[in-house]
């Protein structure tokens, strides 16, 4: 349901990494505007997973660049994300990758 709900929303922000046939990596999101008074195209990167025996080779940041080459492609000046406290090395990639802290808070409330 996921992959079709990416694949029809921006097919192209749906990534995935190959190696030798095997899927190794994948990235998903997508472009959307007018959101959280966010009015200017953003992209969006949402879901991603690199094999576990393959982190730390770039893997990741590659499926970073060709998914911020999309959004830019599209018109986007701006991609965000959201990392989940105490998820650990999320908040770690995207630094590395020139990501900062952005002025919008999550809030929630549980539902009973
Ligand atoms: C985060 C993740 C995608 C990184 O993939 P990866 O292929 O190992 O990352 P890369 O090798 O491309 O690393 C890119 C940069 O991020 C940094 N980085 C990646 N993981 C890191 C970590 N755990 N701690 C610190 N830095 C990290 C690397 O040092 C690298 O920096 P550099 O390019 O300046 O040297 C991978 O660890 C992963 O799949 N984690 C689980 C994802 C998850 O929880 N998904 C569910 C929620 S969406």
């Amino acid at each position: 349901m996921r992959l079709g709900y990416y694949m029809r929303r921006d097919p192209e922000a749906s990534l995935v990494a190959d190696s030798g046939g095997r899927v190794v990596g994948f990235m998903m999101g997508e472009l959307r505007s007018g959101e959280f008074g966010l009015e200017e195209p953003t992209g969006w990167i949402e879901v991603m997973g690199v094999d576990p025996d393959l982190r730390g080779q770039a893997i990741g940041r590659r499926l970073a660049e060709e998914m911020l080459a999309h959004f830019k492609r599209r018109g986007a000046r701006s991609v965000r994300t959201l990392v989940e406290e105490g998820t650990p090395g999320i908040a770690e990639f995207f630094t590395a990758l020139g990501f900062e802290p952005a002025g919008l808070t999550p809030f929630v409330k549980k539902l009973e």
